[in-house]
């Protein structure tokens, strides 16, 4: 181990350099005229595992394609067997003026690296990917056989992966899968994430007229597709922040006395949460704290609204449709499906009759809940301390990982959340940065890792 921990202190600056060059491929999978940039990244990522010594292949798919690797397998006796999932897409960097430096041009200002993927999630799996490179350079054994499943399309789904898995299904046959996609409160609190929220996506249209009309001469006649949207969806929500559609809350689980306690305890507060995020004050479900109701309590939310002209100056018009992008994020034991449901007949049912109504229903995926008490588990945490020197914290996250359950289901195997962006990352805002020790902690964490995961 001593040789192993050598060398990812050694070669550190040469790690940084290599996530430099993975971060300027602009691997944006919801943009179609990336489709090469994803393409180029994935084969990058390919001869990089080649390199360090991993047998890796490029798998394509409907979508984008999906990069394999393993650890080379000795045929002795049959050893525990550990899959690592990641994703080399990215979101979209709009809008690209807010942005200090260019999103695809990785910048290193003291130990902040600024990069579209550098903490989601980039930056994440390659300090795996470099744990492993330390044991295969050392020649130093590992424990355990593993297997790197990197794809290209968690931002807009996961779309090709549920069948890349039933594919592969006895080839990436494991006991654990180890994710590092989420976040940990800070460099003092190293974190096992033990549940997600799930989400469901819709979009929602509302149609007028046939075209868009003058405003001064058929304005007031007939009803106007924006103010009628913006009716229906106000009254989604309460004053108190909570959800109105009915049954949306029927399936929440409440949160144990105990969970209450222990989010509590995290480091981040009201407070530093409301100076984080620029907001003049913070607004939410009354009753939860901001942790509780970023992370445990589900939500209903615009993401997109679009209607009307948009260009600048003014343009006096009935515009002839509106539309918002929505979703919802969802909690254990709500179920997709009926979200979808309960949306659906009740937008319907207070649509008024002068707007004609469309729904679609977009990407949906449950929450994810494990226990923090499992042998694995256990284990992650030893090894969270070790790299880090601080003792963990148990965490839920507020954002999905759908593919999560499909592995469970596919694989049978539950996975470790072991997340290495502060709150700080800009995860899908302007200026996503990395930390770059907690890059390099995670390489020491990947490193304990599969000792300690090979022991249980
Ligand atoms: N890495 C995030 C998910 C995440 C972030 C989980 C922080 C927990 C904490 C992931 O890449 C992501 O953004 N997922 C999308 C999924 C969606 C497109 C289905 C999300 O949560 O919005
Ligand atoms: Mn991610």
């Amino acid at each position: 181990m001593e040789t192993v921990l050598r060398y990812l202190c050694d070669n550190e600056s040469r790690f940084v350099a290599e996530l430099c060059e993975y971060l300027r491929f602009a691997s944006v999978s919801a943009q179609p005229q990336h489709r090469k940039d994803l393409r180029a990244c994935a084969e990058w990522l390919v001869k990089h595992c080649r390199h360090i010594g991993l047998e890796a292949r490029l798998c394509p798919t409907a979508g984008h394609p999906i990069v394999m690797a393993k650890t080379p397998r000795t045929k002795s006796m049959r050893r525990p067997r550990f899959l690592v999932y990641g994703h080399y897409d990215v979101q979209p960097p709009e809008p690209f003026e807010l942005w200090k430096s260019p999103p695809f041009e990785p910048r290193i200002a003291g130990r902040s690296l600024y990069a579209r993927g550098s903490a989601d999630n980039k930056g994440q799996h390659l300090a795996h990917l470099k744990a492993v490179e330390a044991y295969l350079k050392t020649g130093t054994e590992l424990p355990c056989d593993l297997t790197f499943v990197i794809e290209g399309e968690e931002e807009v789904g996961s779309n090709s992966l549920a069948s890349f898995l039933k594919r592969h299904r006895a080839e990436l046959g494991c006991d654990v899968i180890v994710i590092s996609d989420t976040g940990m409160p800070s460099l003092k609190h190293p974190a096992l994430t033990y549940a997600l929220r799930g989400i469901i996506a819709f979009e929602i249209t509302l149609h007028g007229p046939s075209r868009d009309l003058h405003s001064g001469i058929f304005g007031g006649a007939v009803d106007n597709p924006a103010m009628a949207l913006c009716q229906l969806l106000g009254q989604l929500r309460d004053p108190n922040g909570r959800v109105t559609l009915p049954g949306f809350y029927d399936d929440v689980v409440p949160l144990s006395a105990y969970e209450r306690k222990e989010l509590a305890r995290l480091p981040l507060k009201d407070r530093d949460i409301k100076k984080l995020l620029g907001v003049p004050e913070l607004f939410g479900e009354r009753g939860y704290s901001a942790e509780e109701r970023r992370s445990a309590r589900p939500t209903f939310e615009i993401n997109g609204l679009t209607s009307g002209y948009q260009g600048e100056g003014s343009k006096t018009i009935v515009p002839a449709w509106a539309s918002a992008k929505i979703t919802c994020r969802l909690v254990p034991n709500q179920k997709p499906e009926r979200i979808r449901k309960l949306v659906c007949q009740h937008l319907s049912h207070i649509c008024p009759p002068s707007v004609q109504l469309d729904i679609e229903a977009g990407h949906g995926a449950e929450a994810y809940l494990v226990s923090p008490e499992s042998k694995p588990a256990q284990a992650a945490l030893r090894a969270l301390e070790a790299a880090f020197h601080c003792q963990p914290v148990l965490l839920r996250e507020g954002g999905s990982i759908p593919i999560v359950t499909e592995m469970k289901r596919i694989l049978g195997a539950d996975s470790l959340l072991l997340g290495l962006a502060l709150p700080d990352a800009n995860a899908h805002s302007p200026n996503e940065m990395l930390n770059l020790d907690c890059f390099a902690k995670g390489q020491l964490m990947s490193a304990y890792l599969w000792r300690e995961l090979s022991q249980t």
